[in-house]
């Protein structure tokens, strides 16, 4: 049956079940690699257009769009560059647009008001953006107080400096209402606020928003990589997160977080960043029973594109590679600053 392995061969040492007479393994793997044809027949992963999700920015007063140094190729948009990108982005394929917003920061206070004031730079760009594209993909806001807030956290403070959970629960669901009358399909509560999800459905409800939808940021982490995105939204914090973020040390918590956000109405749960918990994505993905989604921030965008601007990394291939582990580890959809390239490679 089996053929003996030859001085050439490794049939002893590795027991193979089948040798040819030379003593070499004629199962091959490398079958299923040697065209492009198979290749693209076996792949167990593909990556459509509709699973990505854009995030913009808008600012608030800006005459002309305003680059962001730390996140090239990316802008804080004015109110119609916005309505300009949000087409393009349909025009690619993009299943999902996620706003968020940068007040005037004379408009920032503790309370972070501009958030849930209709005429707000968030709850504009809603109204705007869906006027512009109305359902050809889904509108989703940023849910959370830091780019209003004068101190740069996600929540209200109490009078010890701390960040009030309760507080700022009543500040979501206020936020979320006006978000909803501005036009919004789906709220993204990221501050990591325990009871946010029942807070944010209880508070949509009860207005009459049963059919706007909740994405929650489940387990986002303390994470070095949003530095890019504090720049992105001039954020005015000083310190970190450590309070309310989930430390890059655990993934049994995430766990926990999940269990909450579905009991508490959660429509897609959410992982970030991404290409750091991949192992997070993947235990999430298999432990849940509604949609999965990841989110590549800013650090991992800029990595690579500096990285790239170096001639360090091939940057198409880097990006779909990074798109393609995230989708292999469990998450459905995937929140990246190259949706609109992707899709059209993608589509390419
Ligand atoms: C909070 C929020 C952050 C990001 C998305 N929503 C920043 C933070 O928690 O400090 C980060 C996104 C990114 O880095 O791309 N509103």
């Amino acid at each position: 049956m089996h053929a003996t392995g030859t001085a050439d061969g490794p049939a002893d040492r590795l027991h193979h079940p089948a040798l040819t007479p030379h003593g070499f393994p004629t199962v091959r793997p490398r079958r299923l690699r040697s065209s492009a044809a198979v290749r693209r027949l076996v792949a167990e992963t593909r990556i459509d257009p509709a699973d990505l999700i854009l995030p913009l920015f808008v600012r608030e007063g800006a005459a002309e769009p305003v680059p962001i140094p730390s996140l090239p190729g990316i802008v804080q948009h004015t109110e119609d560059s916005l309505r300009r990108r949000a087409r393009e982005a349909v025009e690619a394929g993009v299943g999902g647009i996620m706003l968020f917003g940068v007040p005037d920061p004379g408009r920032k206070d503790p309370q972070g008001s501009a958030a849930d004031d209709p005429d707000g730079v968030l709850n504009r760009a809603i109204s705007g953006v869906r006027a512009e594209i109305g359902d050809a993909a889904v509108v989703i806001a940023d849910l959370c107080l830091d780019e209003f807030t004068d101190h740069g956290h996600c929540g209200v403070l109490d009078d010890a400096g701390g960040v009030d959970n309760d507080a700022t629960l009543r500040r979501y669901a206020q936020m979320a209402v006006a978000q909803a009358a501005a036009g919004v399909h789906m709220v993204g509560p990221s501050g990591m606020m325990d009871g946010q999800v029942w807070a944010v459905r209880q508070a949509l409800d009860a207005e009459g928003h049963q059919d706007v939808s909740i994405l929650a940021y489940t387990a986002k982490y303390a994470s070095a990589f949003f530095g890019p995105f504090r720049d992105a939204v001039n954020c005015s914090l000083v310190g970190d997160r450590r309070t309310y973020q989930q430390d890059p040390a655990n993934s049994r918590e995430a766990l926990r977080e999940l269990e909450l956000d579905l009991a508490e109405g959660a429509d897609i749960v959410m992982v970030k960043p991404a290409l750091s918990n991949l192992d997070v994505v993947h235990q999430v993905a298999a432990a849940s029973h509604v949609p999965v989604s990841a989110y590549q921030v800013s650090g991992e965008y800029a990595m690579v594109e500096a990285a790239a601007a170096h001639g360090w990394l091939d940057r198409r291939g880097t990006v779909l590679e990074t798109l393609t582990a995230i989708r292999r580890a469990g998450a459905g959809t995937i929140a990246t600053y190259w949706a609109v390239e992707a899709a059209r490679w993608l589509r390419d």
